[in-house]
């Protein structure tokens, strides 16, 4: 790996904290870091070197899977850390960061490799990349690149608008979108389970699958952050990226090469193929919700329009289900379902593959015992597979009934999300970022169901906090023959 200089802006906020100081330490320990490194904290506060440094130790004590004992190995971490103040609209700033980004650059006696973070809201991504280019940063004699956090938008236009004028900055080689799923080490074993086990790769379409059910169910509500969720709901916060994301994910095929081109031709031959609804058809494929009071764990939890900061009588989405169809050769036919939503009965990220029952077909009979073959791929926060088939019971008369055969992927210590995906993007893989071609394809998707939304043409369904969800997404499947698999 180059020797790279990361360029931090947000390095004083939560996300910085909670998540990529702790990664950053965690790559340290492991070897995977560039030798050397050099860190530039940007924030508005007028922090010293020193008071940035104790701050990175203190969120790696709270929030680092691993403690940081060794204090010698603590101490040769932060020694690459520097900060400098930075308020995002002032030219003159980037210039002071500029001679400090070179004088690090001499004294470590690094190449001019930046990669910059952009850990701020999206609001500051194109004054940022702008002012990049404008003060030289970006325009000297090694490799840059630009690492930003969803939303990338807030529909199809906005979404299109940013992409214009970050492009003229960076190019699409060298912005790294993070999707946190992207980074989950599930997530990121899809395609080896179908490379490593011809018996999936064999049986991975439509005639043998009978439908696909994508849920990512949370428990909490919409905490601290109404002043963001009220505006997004479930559609945007989850649904646009992350649930699309799994589905394309875990409809591609790439049984001998999983290159990021490869991943990435075959993720966006997903998305061209998947079907689009209608603004005035949504309310057929898609079911929307709303928590109401109910009860988590056996504690009472309010509704969501009586969560602080929510805006009385809200209309936000805090749940969503979709029936999404892929029409191509190898998915014609097949269901994809997809849930999302926040207060629910569990928290579980969970991929489950249904297949198809000829043997029920054949018997003719309901009463022969069987269930359909489940694949079940729990993303987090268990990870692991279960496959359950059917066994007879003795006997020339015995029955069907279904078992399970479990999975676990024995990883006490597995590497966090955000540490796949720095690790990453340091060495410029882009396997497991998003491109904007999914991006552009997936608000496309979504666009419609956002219009249908705003004008009401989808009923809002409020369902009780600790449940499932409205019962109309069950109907959704129902409809079908089918049912949701959840955890119990
Ligand atoms: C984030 C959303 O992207 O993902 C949050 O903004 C959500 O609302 C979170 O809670 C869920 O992530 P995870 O990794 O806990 O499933």
């Amino acid at each position: 790996m180059e020797p790279t200089t990361i360029v931090l802006f947000g390095a004083t906020g939560d996300l910085a904290k909670r998540k990529i100081y702790p990664a950053l330490y965690n790559l340290y320990v492991e070897g995977k870091l560039p030798e050397p490194f050099s860190l530039i904290g940007l924030g508005r506060r007028d922090w010293s070197d020193g008071r940035f440094k104790d701050a990175v130790a203190q969120s790696l004590e709270e929030f680092s899977r691993r403690k940081a004992q060794d204090a010698g190995k603590l101490q040769s971490f932060l020694d690459a850390f520097r900060y400098s103040v930075l308020d995002i609209g002032r030219e003159e700033d980037y210039q002071r960061l500029l001679s400090l980004v070179e004088k690090r650059e001499e004294e470590l006696r690094m190449p001019p490799n930046r990669l910059f973070y952009l850990s701020v809201g999206p609001e500051y991504f194109e004054p940022i990349a702008a002012n990049i280019q404008k003060s030289g940063l970006g325009s000297a004699n090694g490799w840059k690149r630009l690492v930003i956090e969803k939303p990338f938008g807030h529909d199809l236009r906005s979404a299109r608008e940013l992409n214009k004028k970050l492009s003229k900055s960076f190019t699409e080689e060298e912005i790294f979108r993070i999707d946190h799923y992207l980074g989950k080490p599930m997530v990121q074993r899809l395609e080896s389970l179908q490379q490593g086990n011809p018996v999936i790769q064999a049986l991975w379409d439509n005639r043998y699958i009978a439908n696909v059910q994508i849920t990512a169910s949370e428990t909490v509500g919409v905490e601290e952050r109404a002043g963001y969720y009220d505006h997004v709901g479930a559609v945007r916060d989850m649904f646009q990226n992350h649930m699309l994301q799994l589905l394309m994910m875990t409809a591609i095929h790439v049984p001998h090469d999983s290159s990021a081109e490869t991943v990435r031709f075959k993720k966006k031959g997903i998305m061209e193929a998947l079907e689009l609804v209608q603004k005035e058809d949504v309310h057929a494929s898609v079911v929307r919700g709303q928590y109401a009071a109910g009860a988590i764990g056996g504690k009472p939890v309010p509704g969501y329009t009586s969560e602080p900061g929510v805006m009385p009588g809200s209309q936000n989405d805090t749940f969503i289900a979709a029936k999404l169809m892929i029409d191509n050769n190898l998915w014609r036919g097949v269901p994809f379902y997809i849930r999302t939503g926040k207060r629910m009965k569990e928290k579980s990220t969970r991929i489950v593959v249904e297949f198809k029952e000829p043997v029920k077909q054949a018997l003719a009979a309901n009463e022969d015992g069987t269930s359909p073959n489940l694949l079940v791929i729990e993303i987090g926060p268990n990870e692991g597979f279960k496959l359950q088939i059917n066994a007879k019971e003795p006997g020339r008369d015995g029955r069907f009934k279904p078992i399970q055969i479990e999975l676990q992927p024995n990883e006490a210590d597995a590497p966090e999300a955000y540490e796949n995906l720095i690790y990453d993007a340091l060495r410029g893989d882009s396997t497991f970022f998003a491109h904007w071609d999914e991006v552009e394809m997936s608000w496309q998707w979504v666009q419609p169901v956002l219009d249908a939304f705003e004008e009401n043409l989808v009923p809002l369904y409020p369902y009780e906090a600790g449940s499932y969800g409205p019962a109309a997404a069950d109907e959704l499947l129902a409809r079908d023959g089918y049912r949701w698999w959840s955890g119990d």
